[in-house]
């Protein structure tokens, strides 16, 4: 063979080979063995030296020619390996935009933070502030200035934890009425306040009863605070909570810190009066205790109790909840199945 033979024969193995290349590295053994130092075609120059002057720069020209034709192929190959490595890199990681995406467990606030809530607003539109108070209060403010001295008899009802002989988990929000009365500037206005929040009784936990439960403490204390004032106030909530179409009832009743006391029923939201199995078979329903500020109660915060009035009342939202909703077990307020507070989205 002369040499231009051999770099024909050369090249028609090298064009019979690079098409069936598919990755970089055999690409690049292929190179190295055509045109590398130690390849074919420097092999087959080697002969140049015995060629004669005139042919010499031929074969020169063809083996240049031979090799920017590789060169050109082995780019091109080369730009389709690395395509074909991208293609598949953007197939594996194709994101299919139909399919169902992953669904974010979204939760949603406590139906007694709801109850609350919807309370406040009711009277943060009449103009009340909304006061926090303790939970653990002191038998001074929960009791004495409640008007339930030490040995008062109706301390019985109201049984509590005590942590020392002097300072107790709140039985009920009134306290706060002691607190706020005792803050409270006079001369800037009326004192009109509700206070929202968690109480504890000594109580076996059954389905009516719990040893924690939440109250909201409502009182307004001004000059010429009258029962008529207590009554209207009452009205409002009722018919905005529960329809316009209901009716408020007073029944006389008893607290140590408010006298007169009253107990208030609102007419039954489910018969509308007529007796059901909610109001059982009465047409009303008690949602709450009230009365006008006892004036030992006004007098111990330093109020003169002849020219100040007021009103004040307690209402328990778990049973505004379970009325409402037609909840059976207060339990199921406190033990955080999800399956009870998904119900109240
Ligand atoms: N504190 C009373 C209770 O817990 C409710 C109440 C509040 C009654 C204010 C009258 C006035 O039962």
């Amino acid at each position: 063979m002369t040499l231009q033979e051999k770099i024909a024969d050369l090249r028609t193995r090298a064009l019979e080979t690079l098409p069936k290349i598919a990755d970089e590295k055999t690409l690049n053994d292929f190179r190295i063995s055509v045109l590398g130092k130690k390849g074919e075609l420097t092999d087959i120059l080697k002969g140049m030296k015995d060629l004669s002057n005139e042919e010499r720069p031929k074969l020169g020209a063809l083996a240049n020619e031979f090799r920017d034709e590789i060169t050109g192929l082995l780019e091109c190959k080369k730009s389709e390996i690395e395509a074909a490595i991208i293609a598949k890199k953007l197939e594996n990681e194709t994101l299919d935009v139909t399919l169902p995406g992953k669904k974010v467990a979204k939760g949603n606030r406590h139906i007694l933070t709801q109850t609350t809530e919807e309370i406040e607003d009711i009277f943060l539109g009449m103009g009340y502030q909304i006061v926090d108070g303790y939970e653990v209060e002191t038998d001074y403010y929960n009791f004495e200035r409640m008007n339930l001295p030490k040995d008062h008899p109706a301390r019985d009802m109201q049984d509590t934890f005590y942590i020392t002989s002097d300072i107790l988990l709140r039985t009920h929000t009134s306290p706060v009425q002691a607190r706020t009365m005792d803050a409270h500037d006079f001369t800037k206005g009326p004192l009109k306040m509700i206070s929202p929040g968690r109480v504890y009784r000594r109580d076996t936990d059954d389905a009516t009863h719990s040893h924690q439960f939440h109250q909201i403490e409502g009182l307004v204390v001004d000059n010429n605070i009258a029962m008529s004032d207590l009554k209207g106030t009452l009205d409002t909530l009722v018919k905005k909570m529960f329809g316009a179409e209901r009716k408020i009832r007073l029944r006389p009743s008893y607290f140590p810190f408010t006298e007169p006391s009253v107990e208030a029923d609102i007419s039954c939201f489910k018969c509308g009066g007529k007796g059901c199995n909610v109001c059982k078979m009465t047409g009303w329903i008690e949602v709450l205790g009230a009365g006008m500020v006892h004036p030992n109660v006004l007098e111990m915060a330093g109020i003169d109790s002849t020219k100040y009035s007021g009103f004040a009342f307690g209402l328990g939202q778990e049973r505004i909840a379970m009325l409402r909703y037609g909840i059976n077990d207060i339990r199921g307020f406190y033990l955080g199945d999800t399956r009870m507070s998904e119900q109240f989205k």
